[in-house]
């Protein structure tokens, strides 16, 4: 049932192309900031040539926490599959060995309210792949849900029979052909530890680990070691035949698939689709979105509008990628309400260029070497405040600028009337406090919704994200001002990673998404 979901999914992408930001979208905004900027995702990092760990590689530890995560997957109940379970499996004796906790806790900074931590889990199999061996680029897609409980203990094992593994692999949605491709493509990186498998591992090891190929990186060494009978892989060769399921695997079709994969163009490609697959297995209730390309303009997540000293501060950013133009950015806006601007808006130049923003492996591999980021300051008259925005960057060479304004929506502001006020928020020995203002004077319950990444019922130390949610009161240290009553947060969790204020004003509901207050540098 899956299989056919990916296949539609496969052919609405060709048809519709990439994933269409439209700004504020933060499910888009977290992954595109953790796929392509360099500073902002352990899961595009870590695992960068070949780093070290546990006796094999990071990157071989997250391709295999990928493939655990999904092979809870049951193709005829659409139940399972890449949704971060393994969070609730990883002690089971199929996930034995430190790779998947500490997996886990790689990533555990990343996810917020609109991200979870499945599409970490996904997002790191594919950095694993291009930052260990520069194996091919595999399409991300977002949008994974994340499970509240594990799934069927459906990891293949080593001692089981052929037979056993063919049902799993069709049960995951792959097919005995595609089941010798993965398999192959899984077992490039890294081998099979002695402490973990005495068993299996029968002679001594000085490094800890019977590696699957002579070579640490992604690539189809372990294909082509296996072909010329020199493989030292001991789920082929190993002294007990009972879990030689790398032999069995491989050999089931009369070596017919391996002898392929002996290209290694063929292997990247491959693997390629096949990883690709794997990590879009997902429930079939979920709906993952189109690839997430770099995206060409990109308002960022420092946008805010807050009261200071008898008029709204207004900031932003626009993030280009970097194309050797010498480029000027405009910043335009409208007010809310009355005449203010001039017809054509008000307008103000960058206050600050920051060239040369690194961007990620990935985005180097896709042809993008860096961003610039053009920050604004602007002043807004208080009465008529902001609507909308919009943004012309000039090319100093006499054509005409090109306009940004949100693929022709404009960036809208829907409401000024619940804002957060960086300038009031602290970071206090005390802990962090989130101000906000809200424009009334009568009494007005202020709540955020926060989602952390902590420890999940108090005995498992897996930090996976959770949601609570915290009050705020009266801010006696920011009397009112501007038209702004100011409340305080009760002190924020420990590793929160985003908020939702919600606050009923006036008989009206409002709500605003605001990111750390460290990832807006206040
Ligand atoms: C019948 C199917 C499979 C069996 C029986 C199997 C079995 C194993 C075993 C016993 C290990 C050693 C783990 C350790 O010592 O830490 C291992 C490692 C590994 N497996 Fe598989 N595996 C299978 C399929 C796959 C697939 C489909 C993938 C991914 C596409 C994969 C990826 C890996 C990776 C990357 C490692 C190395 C982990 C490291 O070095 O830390 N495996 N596998
Ligand atoms: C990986 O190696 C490159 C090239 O030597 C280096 O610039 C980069 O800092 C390294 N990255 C990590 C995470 O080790
Ligand atoms: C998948 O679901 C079907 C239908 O409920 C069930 O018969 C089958 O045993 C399940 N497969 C596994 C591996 O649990
Ligand atoms: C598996 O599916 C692929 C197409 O996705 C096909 O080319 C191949 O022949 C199939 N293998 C088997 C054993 O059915
Ligand atoms: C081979 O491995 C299996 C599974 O780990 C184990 O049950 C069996 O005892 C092993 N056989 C030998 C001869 O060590
Ligand atoms: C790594 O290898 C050493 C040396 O063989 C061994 O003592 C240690 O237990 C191994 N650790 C893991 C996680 O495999
Ligand atoms: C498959 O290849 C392996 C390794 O070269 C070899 O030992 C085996 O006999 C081959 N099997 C078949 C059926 O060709
Ligand atoms: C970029 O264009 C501006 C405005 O025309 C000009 O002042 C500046 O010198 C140019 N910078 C470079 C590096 O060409
Ligand atoms: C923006 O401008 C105001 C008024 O000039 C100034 O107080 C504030 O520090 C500036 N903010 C930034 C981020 O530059
Ligand atoms: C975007 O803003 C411009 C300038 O205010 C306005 O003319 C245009 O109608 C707006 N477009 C949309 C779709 O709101
Ligand atoms: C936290 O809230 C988000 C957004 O409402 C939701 O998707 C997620 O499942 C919640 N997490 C938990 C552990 O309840």
């Amino acid at each position: 049932m899956l299989r056919l979901t990916g296949v539609v999914l496969g052919l609405a992408s060709m048809a519709l192309g990439v994933a269409v930001f439209h700004w504020p979208d933060p499910m888009l905004d977290t992954l595109e900031d953790s796929l392509y900027v360099n500073h902002f995702s352990p899961a595009s990092t870590f695992a960068l040539n070949c780093t070290a760990r546990d006796n094999s590689t990071i990157a071989a530890q997250w391709l295999r926490l990928a493939y655990h995560d999904m092979a809870t997957h049951n193709a005829t109940t659409g139940l399972g599959g890449m949704d971060g379970s393994i969070a609730f499996e990883y002690t089971r004796a199929q996930n034995i060995g430190p790779g998947m906790a500490e997996s886990l806790i790689d990533f555990a900074v990343s996810p917020n309210q609109y991200v979870g931590m499945s599409d970490f889990i996904a997002m790191g199999a594919v950095n694993a792949v291009i930052g260990c061996g520069g194996g091919p680029v595999i399409p991300f897609r977002g949008g994974r849900k994340d499970a509240t409980e594990a799934g069927p203990a459906t990891v293949p094992e080593p001692q089981q029979d052929l037979a056993s593994h063919i049902d799993s692999f069709k049960d995951q949605g792959f097919n005995e052909t595609e089941m010798i491709s993965l398999v192959a493509c899984g077992h490039s990186f890294g081998g099979v530890r002695k402490v973990d498998f005495p068993l299996i591992v029968t002679e001594d090891v000085p490094t800890g680990i019977q590696t699957f190929a002579s070579k640490i990186g992604f690539d189809n060494t372990v294909v082509t070691e296996y072909l010329s009978g020199s493989t030292e892989n001991v789920l082929v060769v190993g002294s007990n035949v009972s879990t030689r399921s790398d032999l069995r695997i491989f050999s089931s079709d009369n070596n017919a698939t391996m002898q392929r994969l002996a290209s290694l163009d063929t292997f990247n490609q491959v693997c390629a689709d096949l990883i690709g697959r794997m990590i879009d297995t997902v429930p079939s209730d979920v709906q993952l979105t189109e690839p997430i390309e770099p995206f060409d303009y990109k308002v960022t997540l420092d946008t805010m509008l807050f009261p200071q000293g008898g008029s709204l501060a207004f900031l932003t950013t626009l993030r280009i990628i970097e194309n050797g133009k010498n480029q000027t950015v405009t910043l335009f806006w409208k007010e809310r309400t009355g005449t203010f601007c001039p017809s054509e808006g008000c307008s103000i130049s960058a206050f600050h260029v920051n060239t040369g923003v690194e961007a990620s492996l990935l985005a180097t591999l896709k042809g993008v070497q860096s961003f610039n980021q053009h920050s604004f300051n602007a002043s807004i008259d208080l009465a008529t405040s902001i609507s909308h925005f919009w943004f012309e960057v000039g090319n100093n060479d006499g054509s005409a600028p090109i306009i940004v304004d949100n693929h022709g929506t404009n960036f809208t502001i829907d409401q000024d009337v619940l804002i957060f006020d960086p300038r009031r928020s602290s970071f206090t020995i005390a802990g962090e406090f989130m101000v906000v203002g809200v424009k009334t004077s009568s009494p007005v319950d202020v709540t955020a919704f926060v989602t952390t990444t902590g420890p999940i019922g108090g005995v498992n130390p897996i930090p996976m994200p959770s949601n609570t949610t915290i009050s705020f009161t009266l801010d006696s240290a920011h009397p009112p001002a501007d038209g702004y009553t100011f409340y305080t947060s009760d002190r924020l969790p420990n590793r929160y990673s985003s908020s939702t204020l919600h606050a009923t004003i006036d008989g009206q509901a409002y709500s605003l998404w605001v990111p750390t207050l460290s990832a807006l540098g206040v």
